[in-house]
């Protein structure tokens, strides 16, 4: 085995971690998915669950994670088998750390092709197609369905995508990961927050706000609740193997509770920015907020033809969902490295290399579901009809809240509650909090989660 375990590394703060967390955690989920669900299932009311699943559910999970990865300094399955160990328990729970690492790596293959979207909406705003188009929707649905739809081109941008991915992790931790991610989240915050404040000017951000933050529970369906509580998940990367990874590299001393609240924070305050930058040009654009996953790459560019800066507006607009879609790559990829590091004893650059590689032959199916390829059309009923819807249902509504599920199970039930208190440094009231949480409230919810999601109940 090298020396070079990855786990040995650790942060060369506490800054550094949550930045590094905040990049595994704002991603696609949050400029992407956000907007259209919430636009989906009627605005303020979904808005005000989501915020009550993060922070009842989401923070307490994330906390759970980082402890077991910093206890057990490995990683997650090894990282879950000494903390078992550590408090008499079988290492057989070691199953829900690799289920973790599964899911990461399976999120990956498909996450690199809708990254690589937003790379090729960055080139086609530089290179004027999204201003020229005029604000024709019939113009840009036909260059949103000519990128989709051949291979070659989701091939470029999504293998351009993976090779910046393990360029940067074959570095390590500190020197690759932790160096990139410091670069690129002010870098992102920044043109965020430019974008807003000209939603702001140019757009109807009164209706934005109106729409956001006015709940309307008439509009909330259970089903919007579930959708609620499963994108918490997804958009904090919880049961995915990241937290447990970046959790091993904690430096002694640094407050779990305190760090995962700040994490959850930021990653809210980004939802509810993308949010506010997107739909003031919606509304003002008389563009429908329920207009799904096309909301970004087709609805948002053809509002982005139309307005002054237009061009410009567009190329910074993707730019920062590369950079956000990015940093949730780069830690989608750690869990699977230090793995091949870890527990195969490969050299840090070699295992990011296998592992990347391992990604790109499987985001292979997602392409090839795109660019209609006979094998990756497979029916599976519900659960979707090409590789990637399945892939998407298979982590979204399975392997993470199952996921959860577990982790939740294992720190409110399997571990002793004396020496957790004792590790998370927290104090009686918070830590009866936590307990609650994982103990009652975690648990239930996600159960109910996910037998809907599979259809054992519907409510
Ligand atoms: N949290 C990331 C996002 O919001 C995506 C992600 C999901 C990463 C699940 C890891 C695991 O885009």
């Amino acid at each position: 085995m090298s020396n070079n375990t990855s786990v040995n590394s650790r942060w060369s703060s506490n800054f550094a971690y949550i930045l590094a967390a905040t990049g595994a955690a704002v991603g696609l989920g949050n400029i992407w998915k956000f907007p259209y669900i919430m636009g989906e299932n009627g605005g303020g009311a979904f808005v005000l669950v989501y915020l009550l699943c993060i922070l009842f559910i989401g923070i307490p999970v994330m906390m759970a994670e980082v402890y077991i990865g910093k206890q057990g300094r490995s990683t997650p399955a090894n990282a879950v088998a000494k903390v078992a160990q550590q408090n008499g328990r079988s290492k057989n729970w070691a199953f829900i750390g690799a289920m973790g690492v599964l899911a990461g790596f399976l999120v990956l293959s498909f996450y690199i092709v809708i990254a690589g979207w937003a790379v090729a909406y960055v080139f086609k705003s530089v290179a004027g197609d999204i201003s020229a188009a005029g604000g024709d929707a019939q113009q840009i649905g036909e260059l949103f369905s000519a990128l989709t739809s051949d291979p070659k081109q989701l091939l470029a941008w999504s293998t351009l995508v993976i090779v910046g991915t393990v360029v940067v992790l074959a570095n390590g931790v500190t020197k690759g990961l932790e160096r990139v991610v410091s670069w690129l989240m002010p870098a992102l915050f920044v043109l965020l927050a430019v974008i807003m404040l000209y939603a702001a000017v140019t757009g109807d951000f009164a209706a934005a706000v109106n729409f956001m933050f006015s709940p309307d529970f008439s509009k909330l369906t259970i089903n919007g609740v579930l959708m609620a509580l499963g994108h918490a998940f997804f958009t904090l990367s919880l049961s995915s193997g990241i937290m447990m990874i970046y959790g091993a590299y904690l430096p002694e001393g640094t407050s779990i509770a305190r760090t995962s609240i700040y994490i959850a924070i930021a990653d809210t305050v980004v939802a509810l920015m993308a949010g506010l930058a997107i739909y003031p040009i919606v509304f003002a654009n008389g563009i429908e907020p329920s207009a799904g996953p096309g909301l970004l790459f087709v609805s948002l560019p053809i509002a982005f033809g139309t307005m002054p800066l237009g061009g410009i507006v567009s190329t910074m607009f993707f730019t920062m969902v590369v950079v956000a879609a990015f940093t949730s790559a780069l830690a989608l990829l750690e869990s699977s490295a230090a793995y091949l590091v870890e527990r195969r004893g490969l050299r840090r650059k070699v295992a990011a290399i296998v592992a990347g590689s391992g990604v790109w032959l499987l985001s292979l199916g997602t392409i090839g579901s795109f660019a209609g390829w006979e094998f990756a059309q497979i029916n599976a009923g519900a659960m979707g009809h090409n590789f990637f819807e399945i892939l998407d249902y298979l982590t979204a509504n399975i392997l993470l809240p199952l996921g959860g599920l577990f982790i939740t199970i294992f720190v409110g039930w399997v571990i002793q509650a004396d020496s957790l208190k004792h590790h998370m440094g927290l104090g009686t009231k918070t830590f009866q909090m936590f307990s609650k949480s994982v103990k009652f409230i975690s648990p239930i919810a996600i159960a109910v989660v996910f037998l809907n999601a599979i259809g054992w109940l519907s409510i």
